[in-house]
């Protein structure tokens, strides 16, 4: 991946198991093992939503195609809830001193998984993608940024 390309491109350029495992790889280690595992689960279900993608790339969604992607969804949003709300208390326990501000990136995170139900509901396929691939983004940047900046923090905890 060069620094240039969007995680979308870099989707679209070559081998789709090469990509996910050196996005796995890519996690880091932010200093709990409990929240390491829930972002494994939740990188799981943007790989179950890619291979919904797929499929609805392929041809007209059919009602069970919107009946998966609603699942993932479902899914989604109840893990990144329960992360969120189990990430904010360990920082707030362990005197992290950025909660306001991460709690801020969260609740954009949770919004713009608002907007995906709403455009999977009116079946919007158009506008799926496009958020697919900007909570994608913003997850993985999250991670590998911000969260990393309470490692230390939690680490001594
Ligand atoms: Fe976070």
């Amino acid at each position: 991946m060069t620094a240039d390309m969007t995680i979308y491109e870099e989707m679209q350029s070559g081998d789709i198991a090469t990509f996910r495992q050196r996005l796995t790889d890519a996690l880091p280690d932010v200093g709990a093992e409990v929240l390491n595992d829930s972002h494994m689960g939740l990188l799981s279900i943007f790989f179950s939503f890619q291979r919904t993608m797929d499929t609805l790339r392929q041809g007209t969604p059919t009602s069970e195609d919107w009946e998966k992607i609603g699942y993932d969804l479902e899914a989604l949003s109840q893990l990144i809830e329960n992360h969120f709300k189990q990430e904010e208390e360990m920082m707030e326990s362990c005197g992290h001193g950025y909660v306001t501000a991460h709690k801020a990136e969260h609740n954009v995170f949770t919004r713009k998984v608002k907007g995906y139900c709403a455009a999977i509901e009116s079946h919007d396929v158009k506008k799926i993608f496009g958020l697919k691939y900007d909570l994608f983004e913003m997850f993985m940047h999250h991670i590998t940024v911000t969260d990393m900046k309470y490692k230390d923090d939690i680490k001594r905890a």
